[in-house]
């Protein structure tokens, strides 16, 4: 038993984020990094995209997903 294939909209993962462009691509320089722990979005539906908004939340609630952020952290010498 194959399950029923979606159809292409169902299977994006950005929904909304610069969709005006052919490729979501953010570059940090970790050398600028101002606080010691940094939260970028994985789920791709931040408000504050590509920093974590915690949307995560509520996409993990209503759909048994189970996304989180990649955390930076900073080492402070
Ligand atoms: Fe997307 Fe937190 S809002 S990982």
């Amino acid at each position: 038993f194959l399950p029923k294939r979606k159809k292409p909209r169902d299977c994006l993962i950005n929904l909304k984020i610069q969709k005006e462009n052919p490729k979501v691509v953010n570059e940090i320089d970790i050398e600028d990094l101002r606080s010691t722990n940094v939260c970028y979005c994985r789920c791709w539906r931040s408000k504050t995209f590509p920093v974590c908004d915690k949307s995560h939340i509520k996409h993990n609630e209503l759909t048994g997903d189970n996304v989180g952020p990649l955390i930076l952290k900073k080492k402070i010498l």
